[in-house]
Order: C-alpha cells, then sequence, then structure tokens
C-alpha cells in the first residue's frame, strides 16, 4: 500500500508565536509520527516574497522557523523536511499549471479580492497595489502540492479554498495532458486549538498580539502579565468562557489541569495568580525545546545542511523524474525522435471525443446538440432565438445544470452514457 502523502507548508515571513505552535506546528509533528504517512514540511519562501519586501526579514524568519520545526521534535531522517526554491521542478511546474488556470478562477481567490474591495472602497483602482505574485499564489500552492502528489494537506480554515483551487487547476491538467495528479484534500482539523492572543483576539501577527515561542523567560513573563483579563477582584468567581488566560493554559495543559484551573476560576483565583500558573505552565513545556532552539540557531550551517539534504534527496526520488514525465506530456519533448503523423483512422478516433455541437437550422433558430465519442447523438436541443442563449445553455449543462431545461435525450441515449460525456466535458 502506498502510504498517505501528507504535506504543509510555512510561509517564512515571521517570528513562531504559541499560536502557531499550538495550532500548526505540534499538531505536525505528531501526525509525522504516526505509521503509514510520508510527511513532507517544506518552507515556502516563495510565497514569503508575496507578503513581504524584506529580504533579511525572509532569511532570519526562514532560519527561526526551520530551527523552530526542529526544536519541537520533527525528524528530517523520517520525513521530507525541504525548502521550497531548493526545488526548481515546483516553479516550473508552476508555469505548466498557469498554462491550464483559468483567469476566471484565480480572479475569484478570496485574498485577491479582499485587496481588490479594499482599493475600491479607498476609490483606487481596482489591482492598485496588487501583485502578479499575489494573484499567482494559488498557482504556486497548487505546484507544492502536486509536485509530491499529496493526498492530504493540513491547512486551516483560511486556506480551504486555496485548496479547491489546486483540485481545479489538477483537474485541468489532467483532462488535457491525461491523469498525472492525485486530487488533494484539504484536512482541516477542528479540534486544533485557535489561540487568543494578548488582546484576547486570535493570536496573529497582523493584529500584533502575538507572544513568541521562543521568548526569553523574562519577556514570556511580562507578556503573560499583559494578557488581557476583566477587572474582577481576587475572590470573586470568573468565566472560564471567553477567557484568552483560560484557553491558552487549557492548549497546554493536560484535561486535568485544565478541570483544576476551571474549579480555581469558579473559586475566584486571583489574576495574578492565574498569570503565574499560566507562566509556568508554558515554561514547562517551552523550555526543553527553547534550549534545542537555541542550541540550532546558534548552528546556521547545520540548518542550512539539513534543508539543502532534504531537497536533494526529494529531487531525485520525485521531483527531477515527475517534471520530465509532466514535461513529456505537455509536448516539451526531444525532437530526435518525433513520431510519424496519426494515420487517418487514429486521427478520427481521436477527434471523436463528446462533443456539443452548435448549429443554425432553416428555421432559423440555433441549436445544440450532444455526440457520444462514437458519434452517437445524446442530447438534442429545443430552438433559441439567438446563438449566445443556446451557448449559455451549454455553458449551464456543462457547469452542471439540469440539462432537461434545454435539451432532450437522444431515444436511443442511456442516461449513463450522457452523465459521462457532459463529465468529460465539464472539466474542459
Ligand atoms: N499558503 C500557506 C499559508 O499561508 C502556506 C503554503 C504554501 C502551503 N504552500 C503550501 C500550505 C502548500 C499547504 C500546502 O499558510
Amino acid at each position: 500500500m502506498t502510504p498517505q502523502r501528507i504535506l504543509t507548508g510555512i510561509t517564512p515571513s515571521g517570528t513562531p508565536h504559541l499560536g502557531n505552535y499550538a495550532g500548526a506546528i505540534r499538531p505536525a509533528v505528531e501526525a509525522s509520527q504516526r505509521p503509514g504517512v510520508e510527511s513532507f514540511y517544506f518552507l515556502s519562501d516563495y510565497h514569503a516574497l508575496v507578503k513581504t519586501d524584506n529580504p533579511e526579514r525572509v532569511q532570519r524568519s526562514t532560519l527561526e522557523i526551520a530551527a523552530t520545526w526542529l526544536a519541537a521534535g520533527l525528524r528530517p531522517e523520517r520525513v521530507w523536511f525541504y525548502r521550497q526554491s531548493d526545488i526548481p521542478e515546483i516553479t516550473e511546474l508552476a508555469w505548466l499549471l498557469t498554462c491550464v488556470t483559468g483567469k476566471g478562477l484565480l480572479n475569484r481567490a478570496h485574498a485577491y479580492k479582499a485587496a481588490v474591495d479594499k482599493n475600491i472602497a479607498e476609490s483606487e483602482e481596482p489591482d492598485a497595489g496588487v501583485t502578479m505574485g499575489l494573484f499567482m499564489y494559488p498557482v504556486l500552492m497548487a505546484a507544492d502540492i502536486l509536485m509530491f502528489n499529496a493526498h492530504k494537506v493540513p491547512v486551516g480554515r483560511d486556506q480551504v479554498q486555496h485548496l479547491e483551487m489546486a483540485r481545479d487547476i489538477a483537474t485541468s491538467f489532467n483532462h488535457r495532458y491525461g491523469e498525472h495528479f492525485v486530487l488533494p484534500e484539504a484536512a482541516v482539523d477542528e479540534s486544533v486549538a485557535t489561540l487568543p492572543g494578548l488582546d484576547g483576539r486570535k493570536m496573529s501577527k497582523s493584529y500584533d498580539n502575538i507572544i513568541p515561542l521562543f521568548a526569553s523567560p523574562s519577556l514570556l513573563k511580562k507578556l503573560v502579565l499583559n494578557i488581557v483579563t476583566d477587572s474582577k477582584a481576587p475572590g470573586e468567581p470568573k468565566e472560564t468562557e471567553g477567557s484568552a488566560l483560560f484557553q491558552l493554559f487549557q492548549a497546554f495543559a493536560t484535561p486535568a489541569e485544565t478541570e483544576t484551573m476551571r474549579a480555581r476560576f469558579a473559586e475566584g483565583i486571583a489574576w495574578g495568580e492565574a498569570k503565574e500558573t499560566l507562566f509556568n505552565k508554558l515554561e514547562e513545556t517551552i523550555a526543553p525545546m527553547r534550549v534545542r532552539y537555541e542550541e540550532l540557531i546558534a548552528g546556521p550551517a547545520r540548518i542550512e545542511q539539513v534543508l539543502k539534504s532534504g531537497a536533494a534527496a526529494l529531487r531525485a526520488k520525485y521531483a527531477t523524474p515527475f517534471i520530465a514525465r509532466l514535461r513529456e506530456a505537455a509536448g516539451l519533448r526531444p525532437l530526435d525522435r518525433i513520431p510519424e503523423p496519426p494515420t487517418d483512422s487514429q486521427a478520427k478516433a481521436k477527434a471523436q471525443k463528446p462533443q456539443f455541437k452548435q448549429y443554425r437550422e432553416k428555421d432559423g433558430l440555433f441549436y445544440f446538440k450532444l455526440v457520444g465519442d462514437d458519434g452517437n447523438l445524446l442530447l438534442q436541443s429545443r430552438g433559441f432565438v439567438s446563438a449566445r442563449e443556446a451557448g449559455q445553455a451549454v455553458t449551464g449543462i456543462k457547469n452542471g445544470e439540469n440539462h432537461e431545461q434545454w435539451a432532450e435525450p437522444a431515444p436511443d441515449a442511456d442516461d449513463t452514457s450522457i452523465r459521462q460525456a457532459i463529465d468529460a466535458l465539464c472539466a474542459d
């Protein structure tokens, strides 16, 4: 049995924080230790260029994030651990995919649409400040995933649309050039904690409310003391619901410890003491990792070596042979073995894919019909007053709308053949 391939990218554009650890790093490291999976973890540094224009920050963040994953227990001898830009086949694939990706698909991407909406709200040109890097982001991400035919991609909910796009893009490529890609699925783990930050909103760089994972103990303490609470006095019962402090504690404590804390909230624990308990709990988990982290950061050449050898092995095993196959499929082929032109009957067989044919009858109306791959009639439309309306109906059918509103099945066509022919055309 081929193992399940699980793949995740981390964009190196910031400093890892507690939210990244609890929400992504810790579950991923745990998952990578399960038998029967082949895991891929990589630093998507090309994606980082979309998010920041600060070269030092990209480099620094790449180092910090690589060191964080290793300190958190990722075993590079058991998983694939690499940097996107060390695998040139990924960017090469991104172009092959670009050529089968509808611009309309990318127009609908949430991040791009948000940028356009913001511009419009501010009376700017719709595309003001939008780079092609931002626009093409989903295609590069599809290349990351499809390069290794990953089955499952653990992501946050904000990335689910990107996975749908990767599937669409893979389907278009497969339709055009043959079945090369597995359709990947997003794995959104609802049970994984989204941690609140200092101000109670989701912990995120963009809200400036993060607690860096490897802050020094004194900074960690200071930040914990800054977590917002209400102004209830010691002895007054406190709500766990909606308490950032409680949620942070829960993300690092055992269920039993969490219940004890819940009871202490009900008894009216003083905020100062609750913060002290949270700090100690965090330190307990983080301190041993911090030691490993400091050691790793002190030897960046070793990390460089780990990433480079991961990429080299991965290229040799998957990327180089796979891109060769894809280039071949797309017609980027050596010229010394041009095949004979197809014989007439081969050409004819090939030409007969299911298709919609549109035409005008003597009655002046516009019609379409669907013919199957052996040339047999499957659907016959009613007449439309314009070619445009007939075309719209064809598009509707290709988009999965019910064909019965526009066309009748041919007397000897069965439902399955109609369905299959439409499915084959849908991917166009
Ligand atoms: N876009 C992802 C993020 O911002 C990072 C990423 C890049 C990624 N390529 C990927 C995630 C491939 C999963 C698979 O979080």
